[in-house]
């Protein structure tokens, strides 16, 4: 059985994060989206259980949510978990991502697979598109449903 995580602090997903889940779900038997950061130190718009439950509404109930307040590869191991899935955008990302995999694969020894970000979702980011959101800019398209209704009613409060 083939298990992969999909780690990232997901504050919160994007329609592009949703494309990769479902992507990873169609490669690998068992599919983990990973949310990362301390539930006891919420940092960011939403908090750790926020984040994980925005991706519960959003994800086929196939994949599973979880968190990991400490060493990713810590979690990978403890679970027996094969592989890392990401997208990848543009070369910035992969600039951003080449250590990180690296820096993975040499604690642990896990790889990580990097799935190309469909064109459709290519400048989507949730950190533009929530300042897109807090100057009250149309958001249609960039989030999940339950999401873009959750970042709208944040900055409205
Ligand atoms: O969505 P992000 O914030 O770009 O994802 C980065 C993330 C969460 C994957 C990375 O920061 C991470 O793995 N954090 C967990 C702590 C850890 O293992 N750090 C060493 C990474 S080489």
């Amino acid at each position: 059985m083939t298990k992969a995580v999909c780690p990232g602090s997901f504050d919160p997903i994007t329609l592009g994060h949703l494309d990769i889940f479902t992507r990873a779900s169609e490669l690998f038997d068992e599919v983990t989206v990973l949310v990362t950061g301390n539930p006891d130190k919420p940092s960011g718009l939403f908090t750790v259980e926020e984040r994980m439950e925005l991706i519960r509404g959003a994800v086929d109930p196939s994949i599973k949510v979880d968190f990991c307040a400490g060493l990713l590869v810590d979690y990978t191991t403890e679970h027996n978990i094969d592989t890392l899935v990401k997208g990848l955008r543009s070369s910035l990302d992969y600039e951003y991502e080449l250590p990180m995999a690296q820096m993975n694969r040499r604690l642990s020894g896990i790889d990580t697979v990097f799935l190309l970000t469909d064109e459709k979702y290519g400048y989507i980011s949730s950190s533009l598109c929530k300042e897109v959101a807090r100057f009250g800019g149309d958001i249609t398209g960039m989030f999940p449903p339950n999401v873009g209704a959750a970042v709208m009613e944040k900055y409205q409060s």
